[in-house]
């Protein structure tokens, strides 16, 4: 699914999301789902050849809001994103890597050693990035977990867009601590191709 000699890498977000979009409050996830994030844990770390590992894009405030236990996210290069010089991220670790924009993330994952050992690249958000790189052209596909719940929230990720992506995969209900949630996963469609006045045409 993705682009490997590309100039730059393609990805799929993963995310889970109330019904209004709400994905976090107070720098926290609005709920708390352990099967839900061992979902996430193994969609976001397999890959089908051993030899290789997945990339997790993820924003600063994302990987400041990631306990403490869970970071760097074993068997994954966490890509921290961060416009800034100062930050504690740990740069010595062979795990993490920081970068500047989700462009010089993605140049930079299309290029060896990361084109040869990066099987898989996804963004897992958070709200701020996912307003630009949710729905973007080089994302592939969306791996939404629709959590059946209406809470506060202060992070939304937007709505998936229909006329870009189709539903590939949609799995039963499940129940967890009381909350029902699907895991739901988009593709962009191949069907879309641009008319000569730059109308999308779809067929
Ligand atoms: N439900 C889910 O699936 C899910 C997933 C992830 C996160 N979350 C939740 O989302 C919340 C965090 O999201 P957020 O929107 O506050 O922050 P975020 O998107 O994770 O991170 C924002 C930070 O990323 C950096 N950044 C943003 N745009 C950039 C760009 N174009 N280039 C380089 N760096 C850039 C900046 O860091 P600097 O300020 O350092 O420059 C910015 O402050 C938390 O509540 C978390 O729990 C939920």
């Amino acid at each position: 699914m993705e682009a490997q000699n590309a100039q730059r890498r393609s990805y799929q977000v993963v995310i889970a999301a109330t019904r209004d979009m709400g994905i976090g409050i107070d720098m926290k996830l609005p709920w708390d789902l352990p099967n839900e994030f061992q979902f996430f844990q193994d969609v976001t770390s397999r890959t089908s050849d051993p030899r290789k590992r997945n990339a997790t894009i993820m924003g600063r405030k994302s990987w400041e809001a990631t306990p403490l236990e869970f970071r760097p996210l074993p068997d994954r290069l966490n890509v921290v994103l961060t416009r800034s010089n100062c930050h504690s991220i740990p740069t010595d670790d062979d795990n993490v890597m920081v970068c500047g924009s989700m462009e010089s993330a993605l140049e930079l994952l299309a290029k060896p050693p990361y084109s040869f050992s990066i099987e898989k690249v996804f963004f897992i958000g958070g709200g701020e990035l996912l307003r630009h790189y949710m729905n973007a052209p080089s994302c592939d596909a969306i791996h939404l977990t629709e959590v059946d719940l209406t809470v506060p929230c202060d992070t939304f990720a937007p709505r998936v867009d229909t006329c870009l992506y189709h539903p590939w995969y949609s799995s039963l209900p499940v129940v967890e601590n009381g909350i029902r949630y699907c895991f739901n996963t988009y593709v962009r469609r191949k069907d879309l191709i641009f008319g000569s006045v730059g109308k999308i045409t779809q067929y």
